[in-house]
Formats: structure tokens, C-alpha cells, sequence
């Protein structure tokens, strides 16, 4: 599939060169024609060749039949602007975290304002585990693919998405409608918070056996 990224640093380059290996069509974007040039190239190495093209913002919202945002939350807004009317309708994935202690805002969660600028089909996904996690072939921990919860309420987009967590390696995880990417984005504050603080977060949780369902 085609997959026009809208970012061109860390998480771009984790899933997109992953992505180019596994036989997608990558195109990243950045605000800087020779940076991203650059960047594009570097992971066309490392994806053994694969190439990965470099465009800007609008290009990459074009190309994409699939399209990803991973930029910074201070420059959001503008690159949804100049990615403009090319997203509506399509999947687009969301993989956005509020920055910096005291930045996450529940009452205005990041996934429905990205819908409500684009018109694309937001699915939230990726924004559980760092960037390193994402380089890692395949993601696993003791034995256990690493699960991705996926928020999204178009079927399409979702059978999409899904299909690329599986391409890395992982399983993807039924997170339930857009409206709770809200509480995906709280999860991702709170655990960031443990493991800043030096907890092992993923011991807070027990097994399914012991879930009480
Ligand atoms: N890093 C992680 O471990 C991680 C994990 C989960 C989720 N996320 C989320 O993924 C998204 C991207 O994170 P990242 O780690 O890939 O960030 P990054 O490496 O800092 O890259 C940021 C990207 O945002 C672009 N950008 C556009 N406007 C910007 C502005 N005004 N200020 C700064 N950057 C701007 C940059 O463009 P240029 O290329 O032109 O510089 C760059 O392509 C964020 O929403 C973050 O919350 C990150």
C-alpha cells in the first residue's frame, strides 16, 4: 500500500522504514526539502533498499492511500493545514501524545480535533511505547508480540491499520471507537509518568486470568 507520512523525524523513521521493508510505498515529509531528502535516503538503506520518497506535506497527504501525522503537537495544526484536502476520506493514523508534564488536556483530546481539521477516517495507534520500541524486528517482550490497541470508528481505515501493525510483527488490539482515542491518549500520559518516575509500568497490570472478566 502507499503510505504518506506527515513528520520526517523519529517515530517517521521508525514505522516508515519498517513499513518500506515489509513492501509498502513510503513517502515522508518535513518542513525542510533537504533535510527530508536526506532522511528519506537513510531509511531507504536501512530498509535494504526499499526506496523511501521525500516530499512536503501536501505530497505526502496525496500519495498516501494510508496516511500517518507524526509531528510535534506545536506544529500540528499548521501541517494539517498545508497536508489539506487530500486526507479527507482516507484512514489516517494518529499517533500523537501530549508533551511535557501538565500537557495533556482531557478535555481536548488530539485524535477528534485531527478528524474534525482533515475529514480523514482517524484511527489512534502507536503512541503506547517509544520510538525504539517501534525499530525493534519484531517487537517482542518474553515470548509476547507486543499489542497494539487501534481507536477508530471506520471499518476500512481499521482493516487498514491493522494489516500494518501485523506487517511489524505485533498484534493488533480492538481499543473501541474513536471517542475512547481520548483515553488511549490519558494511558499513554499516565504510563510515560511511571516510567519517568522509574516504574516498571507493565507490571501495574495483571494477566488477563486475573482481570476479573
Ligand atoms: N518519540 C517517541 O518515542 C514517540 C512515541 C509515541 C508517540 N510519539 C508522538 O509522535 C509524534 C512525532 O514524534 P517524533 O518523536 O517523531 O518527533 P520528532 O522526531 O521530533 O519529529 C517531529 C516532526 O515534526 C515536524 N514538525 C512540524 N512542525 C513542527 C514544529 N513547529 N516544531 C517541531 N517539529 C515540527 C518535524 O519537521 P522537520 O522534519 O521539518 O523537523 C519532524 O518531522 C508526536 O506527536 C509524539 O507525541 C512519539
Amino acid at each position: 500500500m502507499r503510505i504518506g507520512i506527515l513528520g520526517a523525524g523519529g517515530m517517521a523513521d521508525a514505522l516508515g522504514t519498517q513499513w518500506a521493508r515489509a513492501g509498502h510505498e513510503v513517502m515522508i515529509s518535513g518542513r525542510d526539502a533537504a533535510t527530508t531528502a536526506h532522511r528519506a535516503a537513510r531509511m531507504t538503506e536501512t530498509a535494504r533498499g526499499a526506496a523511501v520518497r521525500a516530499g512536503n506535506w501536501a505530497e505526502a497527504a496525496e500519495f498516501g492511500e494510508v496516511t500517518m501525522v507524526a509531528v510535534r503537537q506545536a506544529g500540528l495544526g499548521d501541517v494539517l493545514r498545508a497536508a489539506g484536502a487530500a486526507l479527507r476520506g482516507k484512514p489516517l493514523i494518529d499517533v500523537a501524545n501530549a508533551e511535557g508534564p501538565g500537557g495533556h488536556d482531557p478535555a481536548r483530546p488530539i485524535a477528534p480535533m485531527i478528524r474534525e481539521h482533515t475529514g480523514a477516517h482517524v484511527v489512534k495507534a502507536f503512541n503506547l511505547c517509544h520510538v525504539d520500541v517501534w525499530r525493534m524486528t519484531p517487537p517482542v517482550f518474553d515470548g509476547r508480540p507486543l499489542a497494539v490497541p487501534l481507536c477508530g470508528d471506520d471499518p476500512a481505515a481499521l482493516a487498514a491499520v491493522r494489516a500494518l501493525v501485523t506487517d511489524l510483527g505485533c498484534t493488533p488490539v480492538d481499543g473501541g471507537g474513536l471517542e475512547r482515542a481520548a483515553l488511549l491518549e490519558a494511558t499513554a500520559t499516565f504510563m510515560i509518568g511511571l516510567w519517568f518516575g522509574g516504574a516498571d509500568a507493565q507490571a501495574v497490570l495483571p494477566p488477563l486470568s486475573h482481570a476479573g472478566v
